[in-house]
C-alpha cells in the first residue's frame, strides 16, 4: 500500500513569514523565492519510504537502500519544487530538497546536526529552520544560528529536464 501522506503548512505561519520577507527585501538582502510568495503555502512535506517504490503516481522514488532519490518534477506531489525557493522534506529518505533557481536543485540531510531531529523543518527568508530548537541553515547548508554547530551534509544532485536525481 502506498502510504504517501502530504501535510500542508499552516497558513498563519506563512503570513507571518511573508512579513519577514518584505522586511528583508526592503533591507536589500538577497532572497530566494521573493517572486513567488505562494510557494510556502504549497505542500512541502512528503512521507515516502524506500519500500513505496515508484507506484501510486508519486513523483518520488527511493532506491539503493534509501541512498538514491529520483524526483519527477511533473508529478502532482512535488509541485512545491517547481518554483524558485520551493522545497520539500522527504521524510522517508531524511532529505531536504530546495530549488535555488536557474534550474538548480540542492539537497541536504534533514537530520539536524544539533540533536538529530529530522522531520521538523521550515524554510523562509532563504533559511531552513529546524523547529526542534531553532537552528538555522542557509541555502548551502551552513549553520547561521545555533544551537547546531555543524553544517548540514549536502548530497549530490543531477538534473535531466524534469528528472532530478539525488545521490546520498
Ligand atoms: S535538533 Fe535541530 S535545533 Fe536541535
Amino acid at each position: 500500500m502506498n502510504d504517501l501522506k502530504i501535510e500542508q503548512l499552516d497558513r498563519k505561519k506563512f503570513l507571518r513569514t511573508a512579513g519577514s520577507t518584505a522586511l528583508f527585501a526592503f533591507l536589500g538582502i538577497g532572497m530566494i523565492g521573493c517572486g513567488d510568495s505562494t510557494s510556502a503555502m504549497e505542500d512541502n512535506i512528503v512521507d515516502k519510504t524506500p519500500d513505496d517504490g515508484d507506484g501510486g503516481g508519486s513523483g518520488i522514488s527511493i532506491s539503493n537502500n534509501g541512498n538514491t532519490i529520483t524526483i519527477d518534477l511533473t508529478a502532482s506531489d512535488v509541485t512545491a519544487l517547481n518554483n524558485i525557493g520551493g522545497w520539500l522534506l522527504i521524510n522517508g529518505a531524511n532529505t531536504l530538497v530546495l530549488n535555488v533557481g536557474d534550474s538548480v536543485m540542492r539537497a541536504f540531510t534533514s537530520v539536524c546536526t544539533h540533536s538529530g531531529c529530522s522531520d521538523s523543518w521550515q524554510f523562509s527568508n532563504s533559511l531552513f529552520e529546524c523547529t526542534c530548537h531553532g537552528s538555522r541553515f542557509n541555502t548551502s547548508g551552513e549553520v547561521v544560528r545555533g544551537p547546531a554547530n555543524r553544517d548540514l551534509a549536502e548530497f549530490s544532485v543531477s538534473r535531466n529536464d524534469d528528472i532530478v536525481r539525488i545521490i546520498k
